[in-house]
């Protein structure tokens, strides 16, 4: 029998990437998205939908997941992806900024994660998969907002595997490095404040020059669809990590500083 996927966040970069890898492989995909305008040729598959979910509106979530199980029957997997980053010093993000970014990327995925569990119980069987980051795991200068909201998504997803367990639910995480979607550039939210100066604009121009040589989304959807399959109690699958990762498990904390510092042009390290 086909297994039914429900993807966050569809329209563009790693969520759309994700969709179009699990049709490819057979599955019913509800693609969910914000922006339904977007999907374009590639969402005529028969065995796809493309439900509206804004994951700061939990009407939106109920009716997607109700649509979805509607057409086929089932929700085997959720993809939490939904997401984007604010930047800045934290002495320049607003309230609101603040609360928008955990709005969307931890209330968000934990409303979607809330709706969807009573379907899973009573299936009794499940995989979540929540797209965190690299910087879920470590921090760049000039990011803390998003950082925060990475690491709570790691956090919860630690703890929440093992409650879940017992009803044959499983989570994954996975943690992407850089990539090119439209993160950096459309999604992405900017603080400033000229205290940070010029560290701040060293590192915004960097950021934008590093993305222009990253590598796309495909490689990280084949790593959620193997997190997807795979029933092992494995928890964190990293996606085109980099250096970075291995460089702080394993770098002295100075060490780590001053790559930091280095490889963002600014005074991390100093
Ligand atoms: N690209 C990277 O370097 C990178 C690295 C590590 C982790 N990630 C994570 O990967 C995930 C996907 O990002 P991406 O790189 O693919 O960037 P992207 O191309 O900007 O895609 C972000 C997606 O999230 C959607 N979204 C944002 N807020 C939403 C909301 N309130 N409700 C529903 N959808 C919402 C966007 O919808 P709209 O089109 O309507 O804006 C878009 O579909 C994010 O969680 C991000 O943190 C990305």
């Amino acid at each position: 029998m086909k297994k039914t996927v429900l993807i966050t966040g569809a329209s563009t970069g790693i969520g759309r990437a994700t969709a179009q890898y699990f049709v490819q492989q057979g599955w019913n995909v509800a693609a969910t998205m914000r922006s339904a305008h977007k999907t374009g040729a590639w969402a005529n598959a028969p065995n796809l939908i493309t439900p509206y979910l804004d994951v700061t509106d939990k009407a939106s979530i109920a009716n997607a997941i109700e649509k979805t199980t509607d057409q086929f029957g089932a929700i085997d997997v959720v993809v939490n992806n939904a997401g984007y980053g604010l930047t800045g010093p934290l002495e320049g993000i607003s309230a609101d900024q603040l609360e928008q970014q955990f709005q969307t990327n931890v209330f968000g995925l934990v409303a979607v994660i809330q709706m969807v569990l009573p379907i899973m119980r009573c299936q009794n069987h499940g995989t979540i998969v929540n797209i965190s980051s690299i910087g879920g795991r470590l921090a760049f200068p000039f990011a803390s907002a998003y950082h925060a909201s990475k690491f709570a998504v790691e956090g919860l997803s630690e703890s929440l595997r093992f409650e879940l367990k017992r009803h044959n639910i499983q989570i994954k995480l996975v943690e992407p490095g850089g990539i090119k979607t439209d993160f950096i550039t459309r999604s992405q939210r900017w603080a400033t404040h000229p205290a940070y100066e010029p560290e701040l604009s060293n590192t915004m121009e960097m950021t934008t020059r590093l993305n222009d040589n990253l590598p796309g989304p495909e490689a990280v959807a084949r790593v959620v669809y193997r997190a997807a399959c795979d029933r092992t109690d494995k928890l964190r699958y990293p996606a085109q990590p980099g250096p970075y990762l291995l460089m702080r498990q394993f770098l002295p904390d100075r060490l780590w500083r001053t790559v930091v510092g280095m490889a963002l042009n600014t005074h991390a390290g100093a």
